[in-house]
């Protein structure tokens, strides 16, 4: 089942009759100074977060031109605790470019408002329907969700095309009256139903036309920014078993990846087994064979791992000294911890 643009907004105003939140402190006296500080407030953290902020600044900076005047420390000691302090810099300036530009008074145009320091389409579009009660689209990071998904919209919104797609249904569906309260309901729903990780989407108003819940794809949509590609790394492990059937392992150094694990001697992936095996343990190898390849995902890179099994003539004493360096059999291995890489080279191996 679809949707029209006037049947979503419907749907969207008579849950906020019901549901929305109308009670928050800069609701009461919705003036543009309170909406402005109120949405640059709430932006990057949450309404309960920003409630008691919010009534202290409005204590401290009553009007517009209160805050003008008011020394940027201030304003800032007001901020403290709210984080991203860019904000209330921005703030500040906006305030005296208010003074020197509009005679002090909050602009009512969009441009006007756009055109201020900290504030984008959305939060001016927010400002200004919210408090102006005029009509203009919003698109924060909660709306983004809820139309990303109800209209099954691709891609990350990073990329200027499917932005621009985000910003064309959000225009779409923004009612020409009530704008200011379809939007409060709509950052309302990404922020209480239409959730990241858990949407209710048992409580939504907006359930049974969602292109997302229909295709069970919540966790999909929106899209995340794509993940740019790990680097490589390569490495060689070594197996070396001796004539009792044991295996040569190494303890790491304490500091870096698997730091203190014991784990197979490694070399660099270019190494000739053979040749490690006659630098490092005094003697050539019997036999040896490559097995599989591994690739092990760390945050930051990737690790292929190249193994090579060389099986040795010697007795355990010869090589070992207890420290850095033991013979074992896998079962006893199997009890140390080991990278997990190691430890399934060894399952493999043991079977
Ligand atoms: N986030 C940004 N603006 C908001 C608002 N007006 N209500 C709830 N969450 C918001």
């Amino acid at each position: 089942m679809s949707t029209s643009p006037q049947t979503f907004a419907q749907r969207v105003l008579a849950w906020f009759a019901r549901h929305g939140r109308q009670d928050l402190p800069w609701q009461q006296t919705p003036t543009l100074y309170r909406v402005w500080i109120s949405e640059i407030m709430l932006q990057q953290t949450q309404v309960a977060v920003v409630i008691p902020y919010f009534e202290r600044f409005m204590g401290r900076f009553p009007t517009l031109p209160d805050l003008a005047e008011a020394p940027l420390d201030a304003v800032l000691a007001h901020w403290s605790g709210l984080g991203y302090y860019a904000r209330a810099r921005n703030l500040h300036r906006a305030a005296d470019q208010i003074r020197e530009q509009h005679g002090g008074r909050f602009p009512t145009a969009l441009d006007q408002v756009q055109a201020l320091p900290g504030i984008g389409r959305s939060t001016a579009g927010a400002i200004l329907s919210l408090a102006a009660g005029q009509c203009h689209p919003i698109l924060d990071g909660n709306v983004k969700r809820v139309l990303a998904r109800h209209f099954g919209i691709e891609g990350w919104s990073g990329r200027a095309e499917v932005l621009a797609a985000l910003w064309r249904v959000s225009e779409a569906c923004t009612p020409a009256d009530r704008a200011g309260d379809y939007n409060q309901a709509m950052m309302d729903l990404g922020a209480t139903l239409c959730t990241r990780t858990r949407p209710d989407c048992v409580r939504c108003p907006l359930s049974d036309t969602c292109i997302a819940r229909s295709q069970g794809r919540q966790r999909e949509l929106p899209a995340p920014r794509p993940r740019k590609p790990l680097p490589e790394r390569a490495t060689l492990m070594l197996v070396v078993i001796n004539s009792a059937g044991e295996i040569l392992l190494e303890r790491r150094p304490p500091t870096g990846i698997w730091g203190g694990l014991w784990s197979l001697p490694e070399t660099s992936a270019k190494t000739e087994p053979e040749q490690w095996c006659q630098n490092q343990m005094g003697l050539p190898p019997l036999r040896v064979d490559m097995l599989a390849p591994r690739r092990h995902t760390f945050t930051h890179y990737s690790l292929m791992i190249r193994i090579a099994a060389i099986t040795v003539e010697t007795t355990p004493d010869s090589i070992a000294d207890g420290e850095h360096l033991r013979w074992l059999s896998v079962a006893q291995a199997s009890e140390l911890g080991l990278p997990a890489p190691v430890r399934k080279i060894l399952l493999a191996l043991a079977r």
